[in-house]
């Protein structure tokens, strides 16, 4: 199978299982569960939730042995918190932007009331839905620690830290650190906080867990650099979202920073620095090596 099938496959397999923990639309409170509805489903690349399960086969010698069931409701709970991410950063007062994977962003189709509730109840639902993981468990201190991680990465010293910083920084100077900051906390923290939790139910030790959150840590970053890059060279129907985003809201961006050659540079140093580290961690990398070259090739 190419690695591109593969993808194919397992963004498939990934799908089913956030679709498993979706909410039902019932009771008076309809409207907002309709909304998170509408925008989990509204596609995406489900890049955490993808890495979260590869980095815990890595650890746990594949996807035998049954341990996945606690991985499960993480990958979904993940996915919760990027889309509420997603939710909060197009509102009118933070981007502004009304395109989003594709489609009308949460606060046209819903109004902007509802896109603050439907953002506010994922950051909650995601943490319903990793509860579950107590019960498939044979390991409860494991689950309770990556809830514990979760919440301090998608958090003031995480996601909202980051984007509360970038919000700030709008048409204002930013130093080379603060940026790096910003890039750390905004993107970098969900995506450290996916591979951790996998390492960490997967049976990784302490050492192996520090790596992986170094590995993701630097995916994060070209992560973000990649995003700002499509941006502005990217095609809106194809990144489903508007382009010139960063412009209109006068960002400091790592392309605005240091130009669109270093740009690229910095994305394929920083994912080549992913993959040493990738090198030293053990089990079968090739699908994750393959997630990783995704970033440096990605055109949405
Ligand atoms: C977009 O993330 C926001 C950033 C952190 C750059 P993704 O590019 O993973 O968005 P989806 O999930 O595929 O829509
Ligand atoms: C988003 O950064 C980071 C989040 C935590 C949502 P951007 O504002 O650049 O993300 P996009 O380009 O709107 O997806
Ligand atoms: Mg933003
Ligand atoms: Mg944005
Ligand atoms: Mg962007």
């Amino acid at each position: 199978m190419s690695s591109r099938e593969q993808l194919e496959q397992y963004t498939g397999e990934v799908e089913a299982v956030i679709e498993r923990y979706l909410p039902r639309k019932a009771g008076y409170q309809r409207t907002v569960l309709e909304a998170m509805n509408y925008s989990m489903k509204a596609g995406g690349k489900r890049l955490r939730p993808l890495f979260m399960r590869e980095v815990y086969r890595l650890f746990a010698g594949g996807p035998e042995g049954g341990g996945e069931a606690a991985v499960e409701p993480f990958m979904a709970a993940i996915e919760m918190i990027h889309t509420f991410s997603l939710v909060h950063d197009d509102l009118p007062c933070m981007d502004n932007d009304t395109l989003r994977r594709g489609m009308d962003t949460t606060w046209v189709k819903y109004g902007y009331d509802m896109a603050v509730l439907a953002g506010d109840a994922l950051a909650i639902y995601a943490f319903e839905t990793a509860a579950k993981a107590f019960s498939v468990s044979d390991r409860p201190d494991l689950v309770g620690q990556c809830m514990g991680l979760l919440a301090e990465k998608s958090g003031i010293s995480g996601m909202i830290g980051g984007q509360t910083a970038d919000v700030e920084l709008t048409g204002k100077e930013v130093s080379p650190e603060k940026l790096d900051f910003i890039y750390r906390l905004k993107t970098g923290a969900l995506l450290e906080v996916s591979m951790m939790i996998g390492a960490i139910l997967g049976g990784a030790d302490r050492e192996q867990v520090k790596a992986v959150e170094k590995m993701a840590s630097c995916v994060g970053k070209a992560f973000q650099i990649q995003d700002d890059i499509l941006d502005v060279v990217g095609d809106a129907r194809v990144i489903g979202k508007p382009v010139l985003s960063d412009e209109k809201n006068e960002k400091t961006t790592y392309v605005t920073l240091y130009g669109m050659e270093a740009a690229r540079k910095a994305v394929m140093e920083l994912s080549k620095e992913a993959e040493e580290i990738l090198e030293s961690l053990p089990g079968d990398h090739e699908f994750l090596s393959c997630l990783i070259d995704i970033l440096i090739t990605r055109v949405k």
